[in-house]
Parts: C-alpha cells; structure tokens; sequence
C-alpha cells in the first residue's frame, strides 16, 4: 500500500494492482463481492491486502445503494 499515491489519487483504491472504484463497480456490476473475486475479475490479486477495508467499504456501499432501490 503506497498511502502517498492513495492520498493523492482519491479514485485509486489499491496501490498495489492500480485498481480503481471503475475497476471495483466493474466487478460488482458482474455479481463480484467477494475481495479476491473483484481482483480476479481483472486478472489480478491481492498483493499486501491493505485496501481490504476500502474495498470492502465501497462493497457495502454498493449493496446499500442497490437495497434502497430495490
Ligand atoms: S493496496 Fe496492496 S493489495 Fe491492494
């Protein structure tokens, strides 16, 4: 985790693979929810793991999103 680079590019949610929230929506649009299935979805994998929280955040911001609309 490069907490530099994160704090300068809001969007980018792992350093390590340079995944983005696009990336992340991406996977979730696709039935993803799982954190090594949304890397997976872009061929890629956790590497130290210390996005797990932010991703999993923007998870559960997306399952509340689409629970208010249902
Ligand atoms: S920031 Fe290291 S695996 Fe995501």
């Amino acid at each position: 985790m490069d907490a530099k680079r994160k704090a300068q590019d809001p969007e980018l949610v792992c350093t390590c693979n340079d995944l983005y929230v696009t990336d992340i929506q991406q996977a979730l649009d696709e039935g993803e929810t799982g954190y090594k299935e949304i890397f997976t979805v872009h061929e890629m994998a956790p590497r130290c793991c210390g996005c797990v929280d932010d991703v999993q955040q923007l998870v559960k911001q997306w399952q509340q999103a689409t629970t208010d609309l249902a």
